[in-house]
């Protein structure tokens, strides 16, 4: 039964409420689109097997929206199970999330990548084209790029050969969705390329929360911070870049979470399906590691421990996002300044481990 909701106190107008599938709506980019697609009106079901998160950011959306969203413990490979979602809601369209996502765990196991990866999403296509297609918004990467030979990147520019069986995820379900959109006639997909996702919700009751040692840097500058990492290491500072260090477009992340409700309204508006644009969704504004380190310390007033190593392998030197397509089509822009998204990020954290300062 779809909701209604009324616009009006005393005319009642009945709108129909479009509800929103979001898998790995546990996690850190998912918990922030579930609070912007509420907010636009959305009515939100979460599916999410809590392989990669906890129940703490859905807990964290509750509080922000003051909505209970329905929400499945389900692997989305497991067809059977999403069926059910499917029958027990009326799903106008969905946003996959549920990924495994660090690089170097796909390198060591990549057939629990590609297994996973590319299972969730098809199963959620086929379910979606059985129950009469929608629109589907899926979560790629930059990463889809490789070290583009110009910056800034466009969607025109050629993807490389991934260098990670993670990358090689992200673009093998790209390629996915662009069949199936063709082939099926109720589906209609964006495919949106994140750049670097940092910060956090302004409140601080939903943020990044990675399992065990993070992988990226911003996590782990405020996990430094916080005392619970001894030590930042910078991976290399011998780029050819200004100060050595690698360059890449930091990304807010309640503006990548506004980008997701755009990408939906876009293809709403658009009523035709059988299309399947790709967006860049970034900054544009090239930061190197080095300048990101110093502006969080500035901003929060704190001191880190932090030393130069080697480069990490399979990083990229440098890449930023030309974002005039989105802007043009999406009509989506960026809102918040860095000082104020590494703000956010220390701000989470500090909660997150009852830090008072
Ligand atoms: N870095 C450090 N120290 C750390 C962690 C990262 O110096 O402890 C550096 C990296 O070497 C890189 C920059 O900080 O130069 C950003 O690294 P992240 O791991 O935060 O992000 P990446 O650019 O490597 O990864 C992002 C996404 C991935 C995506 C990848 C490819 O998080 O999902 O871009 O473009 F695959």
């Amino acid at each position: 039964m779809r909701s209604l909701f009324y616009t009006h106190f005393f005319f009642p107008i009945f709108v129909i409420m479009k509800n929103i599938l979001v898998t790995g709506g546990a996690g850190f980019i998912g918990s922030h689109t579930a609070v912007e697609l509420i907010a636009a009106g959305y009515g939100v079901i979460i599916v999410d097997n809590l392989s990669n998160a906890d129940t703490t950011c859905l807990d964290g959306v509750s509080k922000i929206t003051g909505i209970k969203i329905p929400f499945y413990k389900v692997d989305c490979c497991d067809k059977r199970e999403m069926q059910k979602i499917f029958q027990e809601n009326e799903i106008d369209g969905a946003i996959h999330f549920a990924a495994f996502k660090a690089v170097g765990e796909s390198v060591q196991k990549p057939l629990m990548y590609y297994y996973n990866n590319i299972s969730s999403f098809t199963t959620l296509l086929e379910v979606m084209v059985e129950s009469g297609g929608g629109n589907v918004v899926f979560s790629s990467s930059a990463t889809v790029y490789g070290q583009a030979d110009v910056l800034p990147v466009t969607e025109e520019t050629p993807r490389k050969t991934a260098i990670s069986p993670y990358g090689n995820t992200k673009q093998i379900c790209e390629d996915i969705l662009q069949d199936a959109v063709r082939a099926h006639s109720g589906l209609q997909g964006v495919i949106l390329r994140y750049f670097n996702p940092i910060g956090a919700h302004p409140s601080a009751l939903i943020g990044e929360l990675p399992r065990g040692i993070p992988n990226n840097l911003v996590p782990f500058i405020t996990q430094t911070a916080a005392g619970i990492r001894r030590e930042l290491q910078i991976f290399g500072n011998d780029y050819n870049t200004p100060d050595g260090t690698a360059l890449r477009d930091y990304i807010d992340i309640v503006d990548l979470a506004a980008a997701h409700v755009l990408a939906l309204k876009r293809m709403t508006d658009h009523k035709g399906a059988g299309k399947c644009e790709i967006f860049n969704v970034g900054t544009g504004v090239p930061v190197s590691v080095m300048e990101l380190v110093l502006k969080f310390q500035e901003v929060n007033k704190v001191n880190l421990k932090y030393k130069i190593t080697g480069r990490r392998e399979g990083d990229v030197e440098a890449i930023w996002a030309d974002t005039s397509l989105a802007n043009k089509i999406l009509g989506w822009k960026t809102s918040r300044p860095i000082e104020e998204t590494l703000a956010n990020a220390w701000a989470w954290e500090k909660k997150l481990r009852g830090i008072i300062s």
